[in-house]
């Protein structure tokens, strides 16, 4: 099939939102708020994207409170940022594509510093907190009704903020280990009230936030959902679970879901189909510093990159529901996406992909490239956080694109 035949580059509507073509560029941590603050250099990342073909760019990590955030430099989406985003997806629109915003909280899983924000941080379960020790935040708080009530709001309202900076749907954040995710993981879930045991009463409150945000601006606004259809290690999720998820995303009215993969810490090569980089490299950023650290101790072999590595998962959940869903996982050519298309996915993530080479989908339908240069090296992970955000060090990392960090705000000044 020739590209411009396929599938993938016609039009695709979720919920109230209609897409000029398949192609979603997935969240990557940009690594470009400074401090919290929107910088141009963010801007111009998710503009790139726009003017190189996507159908809709997703700004990664916009946390729903200062306590969502997992580090301090990023954003927190509030009635402070709604200007600054609004410039990026004017920037975004401007190109013909669709912005956006993910929101998350991380729960346990934040690397703050000291009394920046909660030292007792929420989760699914109380008792000892593994990633608080480094911070000082030894033990996490089981939440209660109320603080689901709380949670709750403060996606709902990070929503609205959303759609006044003129994002066009929001993805809220349900995989990778990530506040919502320690329900959905039995790693981080082992209540015995109506909010554990079963992976439906594991997913009954992060439903009841996809819920709320979708009466809240899901008539104007796609609401979408990423989770991860795998947790890729022996006694989390397995795609039976996946599939499960997927029914209650689609009977609670989700307008797509996007099937990622794995957990940040327990099993960062299923999320990117290979494990992170052990060379000499130091990264500033601890996430990334702790996911090195633990994969060593792994007795398997490492895996090896494979295009499409989690189809066969994907596949499976396919079969069982018929709502929208985002194929997310090595995808790196015309014929990676022909495969997807051909599976019935309506759209096609692309992380890595896009970082290397931001006009990609213009190229692949024009014909001019059948396959991205991308080699799944994933040295842009090692990159986010520092001086000059997430970049692709086989385009010159930060001097190919050198983003400018000074902030909207101050640039507007
Ligand atoms: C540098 C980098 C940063 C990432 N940050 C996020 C993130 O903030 N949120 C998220 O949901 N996924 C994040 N991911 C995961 C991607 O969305 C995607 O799941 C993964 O890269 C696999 O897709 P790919 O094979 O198309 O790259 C990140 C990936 C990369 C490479």
């Amino acid at each position: 099939m020739n590209a411009t035949a396929s599938k993938a580059f016609t039009p695709l509507t979720i919920g109230p939102l209609t897409l000029r073509n398949r192609f979603i560029k997935a969240a990557t941590n940009e690594g470009m708020c400074k401090g919290g603050l929107i910088s141009q250099g963010l801007a111009q990342f998710h503009e790139r994207m726009a003017e190189g073909g996507a159908a809709m760019t997703t700004v990664a990590y916009c946390a729903t409170s200062k306590d969502g955030q997992t580090f301090v430099d990023q954003a927190h989406l509030s009635a402070d940022t709604v200007a600054d985003f609004k410039v990026l997806t004017d920037g975004v629109h401007k190109h013909g594509a669709a912005a956006q915003a993910q929101i998350t909280h991380a729960g346990a899983f934040t690397f703050l510093p000291k009394d920046f924000s909660s030292m007792k941080p929420i989760s699914a379960n109380g008792g000892f907190n593994k990633f608080g020790v480094m911070t000082g935040r030894y033990m996490k708080k089981k939440m209660d009704r109320s603080d689901m009530d709380a949670i709750t709001d403060e996606f709902v309202q990070a929503a609205l903020h959303a759609k006044e900076s003129g994002f066009d749907a929001v993805e809220i954040h349900m995989g990778h280990g990530y506040l919502l995710a320690q329900f959905i993981t039995p790693f981080y879930n082992n209540r015995t009230d109506e909010y554990g045991g079963s992976i439906q009463n594991r997913m009954t409150f992060p439903a009841e936030v996809l819920s709320k945000v979708l009466d809240a601006v899901g008539k104007d606004m796609a609401v979408t959902v990423k989770y991860s259809q795998t947790d890729g290690k022996a006694g989390g999720n397995t795609v039976t679970e996946g599939i499960e998820i997927a029914k209650i995303l689609q009977s609670t009215g989700a307008h797509m879901a996007q099937l990622s993969n794995g957990l940040n810490v327990e099993s960062i090569d299923t999320m990117f189909g290979n494990p992170l980089p052990k060379s000499s490299v130091k990264p500033k950023s601890l996430i990334v510093r702790v996911g090195m650290m633990l994969q060593p101790k792994s007795k398997e072999p490492d895996k090896e990159f494979k295009q499409l590595y989690s189809l066969d998962p994907a596949q499976q959940i396919r079969a069982a529901v018929n709502m929208p869903l985002c194929y997310l996982g090595g995808a790196q050519t015309m014929d990676n996406v022909n495969t997807v298309m051909g599976q019935g996915f309506e759209a096609i993530g692309l992380g890595r992909a896009l970082i290397f080479d931001p006009n990609l989908i213009n190229s692949l339908q024009n014909g001019s490239i059948k396959n991205s240069g991308c080699t799944a090296c994933n040295q842009c992970v090692t990159l986010m956080y520092t001086p000059g955000g997430t970049a692709c060090v086989e385009q010159g990392g930060h001097k190919g694109h050198a983003p400018k960090l000074n902030t909207i705000r101050a640039s507007a000044a």
